[in-house]
């Protein structure tokens, strides 16, 4: 499977780099104790997107910080890279219409049988963009545009610049830009690594999730694996490694780089993570 080598933007691929080439240090150990046996994929394909959906089933991180300030931000909610709606759904106890802005068509299909099986528990429109984050144009505008999930470092600085031009042009005058941020500051280590493991239900099954990451400050590149087990009887039936390599950037240069962009950075608030390795900030931002 070809796989996350990005275009300058950290926006396109292509098909030079296989998944297998971005693997490092622990999940590289794991695909070579498989002896070549192991599917290595994208994160972001569709296998990854079903993967990424179980492994966040019970991931509430951000929902909390992000009710809580869009209760002061009214009119329409745009979602962007909203994934299978761990957001989104939660967002829609606000009664507004959100737009849900993904890339990946798996992900916004998962999104919509999630909203069909809780149809009966929630209001408002939620109407689905599959579009590139740095590269949108709706025919409206929102007073809540909000990026979770440190999905900020899905783009380098070139496809930041771009994704901040498109937020600026469809916030209403009043509206709020709210971000999630990882606190690279301070982080300075090649080779350092962290491992954790989720247990995630494949139906009424098990699935073992275990994620390693391995940051490299000085590239400005964390790498991400998660190896999936699937569980029958307590036998593992399927075994597959998910890989992706994302962009780091400081909260201050984020901040100066928003302010280039026209956006200004209200507000730093503290995001709960439960013991991740970093610290994660959400940014309050409007034009
Ligand atoms: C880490 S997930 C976050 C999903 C969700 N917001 C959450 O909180 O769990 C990142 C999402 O970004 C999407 N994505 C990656 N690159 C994108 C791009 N350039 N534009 C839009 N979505 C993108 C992926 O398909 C994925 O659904």
């Amino acid at each position: 499977m070809t796989a996350a080598a990005e275009k300058p933007g950290g926006r396109g691929r292509t098909a030079a780099v296989t998944a297998t080439d971005l693997l490092t240090a622990t999940a590289s150990r794991i695909a070579d104790a498989f002896h070549g046996s192991l599917p290595v994929r994208d994160l972001y394909s569709p296998e990854g997107a079903r993967m990424y959906d179980a492994f966040t089933q019970e991931d509430h991180s951000e929902v909390r910080e992000f009710l809580r300030l869009a209760r002061g931000c009214p009119g329409p909610i745009l979602d962007l890279a909203c994934g299978s709606g761990r957001l989104t759904l939660p967002l829609r106890a606000l009664g507004r219409d959100i737009t849900a802005l993904d890339s990946s068509s798996e992900m916004l299909r998962i999104l919509s049988e999630r909203l069909t099986q809780a149809r009966a528990h929630v209001t408002g429109q939620v109407n689905f963009v599959e579009a590139d984050m740095a590269d949108f144009r709706l025919d409206h505008r929102f007073g809540l545009v909000l990026l979770g999930a440190t999905s900020i470092t899905l783009l380098d600085r070139l496809g930041r610049a771009a994704l901040f031009e498109r937020v600026n042009a469809h916030l209403l005058p009043d509206g709020r830009f709210l971000l999630t941020a990882l606190e690279f500051d301070g982080c300075s280590d090649i080779g350092d690594e962290t491992v954790r493991v989720v247990i995630a239900k494949n139906g009424t099954d098990p699935a073992l999730h275990l994620f390693t990451e391995q940051l490299d400050p000085a590239q400005g590149i964390r790498t991400v694996s998660i190896l999936r087990q699937t569980l029958h009887g307590g036998e593992v039936t399927h075994s597959e490694l998910f890989t992706t390599r994302v962009h780091t950037v400081t909260v201050e240069s984020l901040r100066a780089e928003l302010e280039a962009a026209g956006l200004a950075v209200h507000a730093r608030h503290p995001v709960a993570t439960g013991g991740s390795a970093y610290r994660v900030t959400l940014l309050e931002c409007s034009s």
